[in-house]
């Protein structure tokens, strides 16, 4: 493999996106790296000699509000990696609930070893394991060390909640981590080639007894923080080695 020197940071939240941008002094692509009428946002600029660019999904234009999901998530990851097939590594990057049962508590940041989906429940031959849509990170042990970065498997679903049946699927699997767009960059990733691990920093507790839309809403900007000062190190750390040097 070769060293790692572009890297895409894929972003569903502005909120979440917007600390890393200001931090790096990235500028948003001018012209449009993404033309029109993909509504996806894109940034590019340098770190430490390595090239850094974010997508984000955008904002949806009926609502005004980020476009957050599986769907906006694979189309802004496709076309990014479309618009820079120099890309060495992708990063999904933002906040996401945690699993007290496996270690998270509220403003850690995760690290994947493998993303899934617990809300694809196809129960047809082959297209079970299709709908579950494992894709497996590569290992990180020496960032976790050097990082503090807790490992787990990151699961995506299109709701803030769950029904039952999501959360035996996530039990069964040993999800850490839930969100909702990892499975879906992972698999439009890969049309591509390109490797992804996700970088999840806790806003709530998914097997906790909190309503996850108000403790979502009270944690999101420390969460955005924790996000913040640990994406800049994951780049330092990234830089110039290969996969199988994380
Ligand atoms: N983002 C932050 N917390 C989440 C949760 N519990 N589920 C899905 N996405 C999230």
């Amino acid at each position: 493999m070769a060293p790692i020197k572009n890297v895409v940071l894929v972003f569903a939240m502005e909120a979440e996106a917007k600390p890393l941008i200001e931090h790096l002094g990235l500028k948003q692509d001018e012209p449009r790296a993404i033309p029109a009428p993909a509504p996806c946002v894109t940034y590019s600029g340098a770190f430490n000699g390595e090239t850094v660019r974010v997508v984000w999904t955008g904002r949806d234009a009926e609502h005004g509000v980020d476009l957050v999901g599986t769907v906006p998530a694979a189309l802004a990851t496709y076309l990014a990696l479309s618009a820079w097939p120099d890309t060495d590594l992708v990063i999904s990057a933002g906040t996401a609930g945690g699993f007290k049962a496996k270690g998270a508590a509220i403003g850690d940041v995760f690290v994947s070893t493998t993303k899934m989906h617990h809300d694809r429940r196809i129960p047809l031959p082959g297209f079970d394991k299709f709908g579950l849509g494992f894709v497996p990170s590569a290992p990180t042990p020496r960032m976790q060390a050097a990082l503090g970065l807790k490992p787990g498997v990151v699961t995506s679903g299109d709701s803030l909640d769950y029904t039952d049946r999501c959360m035996a699927i996530m039990l069964e699997h040993g999800a850490a981590v839930k969100e909702m767009e990892a499975g879906s960059i992972a698999w439009a990733a890969g049309l591509h080639g390109k490797p992804v691990l996700c970088i999840k920093a806790i806003t709530d507790i998914v097997d906790g007894d909190r309503a996850t839309h108000e403790e979502f809403l009270e944690n999101l900007h420390s969460a955005a923080a924790a996000l913040q000062g640990m994406l800049p190190r994951v780049l330092e750390f990234v830089n110039g080695k290969t996969l199988e040097q994380l």
